[in-house]
């Protein structure tokens, strides 16, 4: 079990009011908090070893290149990669799908090849295939939803054919919960030598993960979601695969040589992480990843998953006032929940809970065909980390309580539909 109360004391902000309210943070899938170990990590980078890595012979350099490097290798322990050159750091999962998808997708994708997306797809997964497809005339399938929120294998398992080259899934929704059947889904598509694309960023930092075990080809997630700084991320590949990509973003550090005529690429991971990297940002992102590793990833999924479970319990004393998405089978989802209130707007409830110091996403989650295919237009998100607690949880319930107690004043507000509507 974890100790929640010793790790409150390593993140700063958790002291914050909002409000002239103690901070209660329920905003951890858009973005995690930074304990204090990650922080000094970043300034003890930045105050002994900063210089270029990769680029110089001087003591700096070296210390530098070697912390980037180790970093790497720490990554590929979390995630029990094969090697650490199969790690490539980027900026966060958005940049790691990109690359994926143009790096291979535009190598390997020939006109009439198929792209299995899902309806629960967060846009950043969905977005560079689909740019890549036009570029291609490769064809767009997505696999639907069942209506409590599962992913319909019987759709998925017609909609992977012959010319499928590449399935492409959320392991876990950003918006329902739902914790997809990663090896189902690898067994479906390696049946027709389809490549899968996981996208971790919801579930990396919640549950194990061994990219091994999963069989998938290759995994994007990222760092700022998982304690580690912003502008962090990481695209994982089997090694045959990132052989099979065209290096996509070209330049500093991805070559070996170059004359006017031709240039030689460099080795993994450095032929994919062109120009001066997040070097501060990557040593931040080890240091995150050993302070869950110290924890323990199986310890951090039991405290979310009985946090869901206490969640929905108290959630039944809203009655008809609450409606809940996605599953609720609390081994079937992450500590994410979606809800709605009765006859308020999402955004009106969002931002009546910040009246009370709670911090949650309103809006469509950067998830619109989900939403559309479960017919709203947005919902209040809760989602949950390591520091949370169930008096944060009885707080909730108590705010929510309020919001419904003053619904008649509060349905007549105006609405703002501002960015966080996306
Ligand atoms: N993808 C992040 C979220 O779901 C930003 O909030």
């Amino acid at each position: 079990m974890i100790n929640v109360e010793e790790i409150r004391k390593d993140f700063p902000i958790l002291q914050r009011r909002i409000r002239g309210r103690r901070l209660v943070y329920f905003d951890n899938a858009a973005t995690t908090q930074k304990p204090i170990q990650v922080i000094n990590a970043i300034v003890e980078y930045y105050s002994k070893h900063n210089a270029n890595v990769h680029r110089g012979l001087h003591t700096l350099s070296q210390e530098a290149s070697e912390m980037y490097e180790e970093a790497h290798e720490v990554i590929a322990k979390f995630i029990n990669a094969y090697s650490w050159d199969e790690v490539i750091f980027c900026f966060n999962t958005t940049d790691a799908m990109n690359i994926v998808a143009y790096a291979w997708g535009f190598k390997n994708l020939r006109e009439g090849d198929e792209i299995v997306l899902t309806v629960m797809d967060h846009h950043s997964t969905m977005l560079p295939w689909r740019n890549v497809a036009k570029f291609k005339k490769a064809v767009i399938k997505y696999v639907d939803i069942t209506d409590d929120g599962y992913l319909n294998y019987e759709d998925l398992a017609q909609k992977i054919t012959e010319k499928t080259k590449v399935v492409v899934f959320p392991i876990m929704s950003n918006v329902v919960g739902t914790i997809n059947d990663a090896k189902k889904i690898v067994k479906l598509a390696h049946e027709v030598d389809a490549i899968v694309v996981a996208d971790g960023a919801q579930s990396v930092p919640h549950m194990p993960t061994d990219v091994r075990d999963m069989g998938i080809d290759f995994l994007g997630f990222s760092g700022h979601k998982m304690l580690g700084p912003t502008g962090t991320g990481v695209l994982w590949g089997r090694r045959d695969r990132l052989e099979e990509m065209m290096p996509f973003k070209v330049g500093g550090d991805t070559i070996k040589d170059v004359t006017l005529e031709d240039v030689i690429w460099h080795d993994l991971p450095w032929r994919f992480e062109a120009g001066t990297p997040n070097i501060a940002g990557g040593i931040g992102l080890a240091e995150a990843a050993k302070y869950l590793m110290r924890i323990g990833m199986d310890n951090v999924r039991q405290h979310e998953k009985e946090l869901v479970e206490y969640t929905f319990k108290r959630f039944e004393e809203l009655g008809e006032d609450i409606t809940i998405y996605g599953p609720r089978n609390p081994e079937d989802r992450g500590g994410v929940i979606s809800f709605n209130i009765k006859d308020l707007h999402h955004h009106t409830v969002g931002r009546a809970l910040d009246l009370f110091g709670i911090a949650v996403r309103t809006g469509m989650h950067c998830a619109h065909p989900l939403h559309y295919r479960l017919g709203i237009k947005g919902t209040v998100r809760a989602s949950y980390y390591i520091y949370n607690t169930r008096e944060e949880i009885d707080y909730l319930i108590e705010a929510l309580k309020q919001i419904i107690m003053l619904r008649e004043a509060l349905k007549h507000q105006p609405v703002e539909e501002v960015c966080t509507g996306t």
